[in-house]
């Protein structure tokens, strides 16, 4: 059977997170100096989670390779209230109010779905997004992992047509997408909009960046004295991959910490795609995007 969703405030939600998403925008309290993480699954959340994390705490430690919270830092849904947490799948919004300040929180939620005290404060928010060739196949390949245990798995075929349509976690993509960078060019203060493959192209600027953004951009002596560096070595993929953390645990027993490693790279879609495939996303790209500013290089 095929995973089911509710189109639910213009976007489709899957059934186990509605209550989550619910107590975020009712309950939530937004504090002047939260950091949302937003992104459409499978774009990078897991990688922005933890440079963000180490960014912000990073004054907090005096070594900031050793401290014990970033060497076990995760990813995701490590259920400590110390660590980033995940909105959507929230039903303790108790939990976050515990968590030290700054707090890290992590949302796939469409822009205009997040509740309003953050739009009302003077927190921020950093978007990922990646290409939605990547971004497919990075999210057939997870859910026929997370889904190997059940007979919820869709076929390539079969989850590529329902991408195409948008009805997929927290899709239409372009939707979820186009809210943050809509969002980003007319408040650029709010929200920092950035791409996978940008990150992967040049990771110091782009560490710089998001240091910059959050009002606290690294010193001359933090660049020579190798505290920007370690960061972006302590969130690598390889360094990532092998903590224990994400080889061994997982995220509140509903899926295996390690699926959220695969392969990292621009462009694996190719071992994928058919032609007509690669013309049909192609043309959704364009139909969804065009006239937006937003788009992407795909390399054929
Ligand atoms: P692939 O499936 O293409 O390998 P998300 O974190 O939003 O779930 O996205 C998962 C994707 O990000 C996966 O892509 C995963 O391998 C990649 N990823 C995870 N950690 C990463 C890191 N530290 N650096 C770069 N990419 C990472």
């Amino acid at each position: 059977a095929a995973p089911y969703f509710y189109l639910f405030q213009d976007f489709w939600c899957p059934s186990n997170y509605i209550q989550g998403v619910f107590n975020f925008q009712k309950f939530f309290q937004t504090k002047e100096d939260d950091v949302f993480v937003a992104s459409f699954p499978k774009s990078g959340t897991t990688w922005l989670k933890a440079l963000t994390f180490a960014i912000v705490k990073r004054q907090h430690f005096a070594s900031v390779e050793n401290h014990p919270l970033l060497t076990s830092i995760p990813h995701a849904l490590v259920p400590s209230p110390e660590l980033t947490m995940d909105a959507d799948i929230y039903d303790q919004i108790g939990h976050l109010s515990q968590m030290t300040e700054p707090r890290v929180v992590a949302t796939h939620i469409p822009y205009p779905s997040l509740p309003k005290s953050i739009m009302e404060s003077s927190s921020r928010i950093i978007y990922i997004c990646r290409n939605p060739f990547d971004t497919f196949v990075s999210a057939w390949t997870f859910s026929s992992k997370a889904n190997s245990a059940s007979s919820a798995s869709l076929t390539l075929e079969e989850a590529f047509e329902m991408f195409c349509k948008g009805i997929v976690y927290f899709g239409p993509w372009w939707s979820h997408m186009l809210s943050y960078w809509q969002e980003s060019k007319t408040n650029p203060n709010k929200v920092l909009f950035l791409k996978y493959e940008d990150l992967k192209e040049d990771i110091n600027f782009q560490v710089k960046r998001i240091a910059e953004f959050l009002g606290c951009p690294f010193s001359e002596e933090e660049e020579s004295n190798g505290v920007m560096e370690s960061i972006i070595k302590l969130c690598s993929f390889e360094k990532m991959k092998d903590l224990d953390v994400n080889k061994f645990g997982s995220h509140f027993k509903i899926i295996d910490n390690k699926h959220f490693f695969r392969k990292a790279e621009i462009g694996d879609w190719i071992n994928y795609f058919s032609p007509s495939m690669v013309e049909k996303l192609s043309k959704v790209i364009e139909q969804k995007l065009s006239g937006s500013g937003l788009s992407f290089k795909i390399q054929y």
